[in-house]
Formats: structure tokens, C-alpha cells, sequence
């Protein structure tokens, strides 16, 4: 079999909500991004792809504005990050992004409702509405019955949905996903992506799905491959 045709990055359009273009980024000898972009429209699904050690968390990390690149630049809302102040950054991180990560680093001292009104608390909301914000999350997340046992005590696929809520809870307009099914079944693991693809289409979110498999990356809009700490397009 022919492996398919890559192509370099397109120039990112003016219409993305977040992007990211000539992002290079070296951790002392190591150079984690030569040269990458990516750009995400709202309401899309993108798909990061490559082998162990490519760039691709370090990419999501620039993007996210957790990890200031060398070289290029972010771009979110016409904004560029690196204008903001650190301060700036945390508070966009906050209102306006949502994390999901490959093993749902919950809180282990927090039930699972408080994980997941956290969030909000920490945006402002008082403890009543923000549980209660919580609780409908966690519902419709299919972990209602998770909501007053802390993460140790529930399992795997559960704690999961329980961190997506988190995600989801302030209502992002981007959600970066680092690996999030990597240590789920396959039949968990896509419980979490079609829960995460469902909410982020009626809610319009975008979502930086980062991932090595190409059964993951079957539900994203696009597709996106980093090689060597370069991006390249499918
Ligand atoms: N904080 C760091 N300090 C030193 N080297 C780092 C750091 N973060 C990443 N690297 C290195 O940069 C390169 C890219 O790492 P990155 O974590 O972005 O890869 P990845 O594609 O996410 O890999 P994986 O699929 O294994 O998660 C690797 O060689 C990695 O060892
Ligand atoms: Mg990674």
C-alpha cells in the first residue's frame, strides 16, 4: 500500500479562531518544532497525528499558550498571544479553553462533582450554581452516579467522562485533547469521542484532538501529521 500524499500546511485562513504558523520550539538540545501550523475554524474537529516524540503535545501546548514557542506565532480571535500577559494567558485558559488529557488528572482529594464545578469556581461562580452546572454535565456525560465518589473510586472509562465534563463545563471555545482515550478500552475510548464530538458540534467548539491512532482520528473533520516537528497536511 502507498502511503498518501502529504503536503505542507496550507497559510492559515482569516477566519480561523486559533492559529498557529512557523512554530518552532527546542527544549535545550532537543528540538520538539522545526516549523509548525495549524489553523481551526469553530466548530471544527482536528485530528494531530504522528509517532511518539513527533511535536504533537508540544504543538497543542504553543497553541494553548502553555508553552511559548522560539520562533512564530499564536494567533487566537485576532490576538496574538504572546501580546497578552501571563496573567492574560491564564485568564483566556480559563474562560475560553478547555483541557482533556490522557489520563483525567482529577483532583484526587474532590468527589468527582466538585472536579468538575471546579472550574467555575475558579472563574468566579459561587458553589450552588456552579454544582449545579456540574451535575447537568456529569449527566449528560453519562456519569451521573460519579458525582459524590472521589476519582480512585471509579473506573477508568468513568473518570474520563467525569474529566470531559470538566472540559466542557465553561463552555470552551477550543478543547485540546491530548491522547484522551490512550489509557481506555477501545469501547470507552469511543464513548469519550462521540460524547466529546457531540457536544463540541451544538456547542461550536473546537477541538485539537491529539492522537496516534488512526481509529481516533476517524472522528475528527481534518487531519493534520507531525513529522519531525513539522506539519504536514493529508
Ligand atoms: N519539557 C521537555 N523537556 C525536554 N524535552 C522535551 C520536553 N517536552 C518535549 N520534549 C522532547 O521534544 C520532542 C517532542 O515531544 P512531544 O511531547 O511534543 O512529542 P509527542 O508527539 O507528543 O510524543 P508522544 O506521542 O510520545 O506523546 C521529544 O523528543 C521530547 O522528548
Ligand atoms: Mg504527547
Amino acid at each position: 500500500m502507498t502511503a498518501p500524499a502529504l503536503a505542507p500546511q496550507p497559510t492559515p485562513s482569516a477566519t480561523a479562531l486559533l492559529s498557529g504558523t512557523g512554530l518552532a520550539k527546542a527544549f535545550g538540545a532537543t528540538t520538539a518544532l522545526h516549523d509548525a501550523s495549524l489553523s481551526i475554524e469553530a466548530g471544527e474537529l482536528v485530528a494531530v497525528m504522528g509517532a511518539s516524540g513527533s511535536g504533537k503535545s508540544t504543538l497543542l501546548h504553543c497553541l494553548a499558550g502553555i508553552v511559548e514557542p522560539d520562533a512564530g506565532s499564536v494567533t487566537y480571535q485576532g490576538s496574538r498571544l504572546s501580546e497578552l500577559t501571563d496573567a492574560g494567558r491564564s485568564a483566556l485558559r480559563r474562560s475560553d479553553f478547555g483541557f482533556l488529557f490522557q489520563f483525567g488528572q482529577l483532583v484526587p482529594e474532590l468527589t468527582c462533582l466538585e472536579n468538575v464545578a471546579l472550574p467555575l469556581r475558579l472563574n468566579g461562580l459561587r458553589r450552588r450554581p456552579a454544582e449545579q452546572l456540574a451535575r447537568e454535565w456529569l449527566e449528560r456525560l453519562e456519569v451521573s452516579g460519579s458525582a459524590g465518589r472521589r476519582p480512585s473510586d471509579v473506573s477508568g472509562g468513568e473518570g474520563q467522562r467525569v474529566a470531559l465534563a470538566r472540559a466542557l463545563v465553561t463552555g470552551p471555545q477550543v478543547v485540546f485533547a491530548d491522547e484522551p482515550t490512550g489509557a481506555l478500552d477501545s469501547l470507552n475510548g469511543e464513548r469519550v469521542l462521540r460524547l466529546l464530538r457531540a457536544a463540541a458540534r451544538e456547542s461550536g467548539a473546537a477541538v485539537v484532538l491529539v492522537t496516534h491512532e488512526a481509529r481516533v482520528a476517524a472522528y475528527a473533520d481534518r487531519e493534520v501529521v507531525v513529522r519531525d516537528g513539522r506539519t504536514l497536511t493529508r
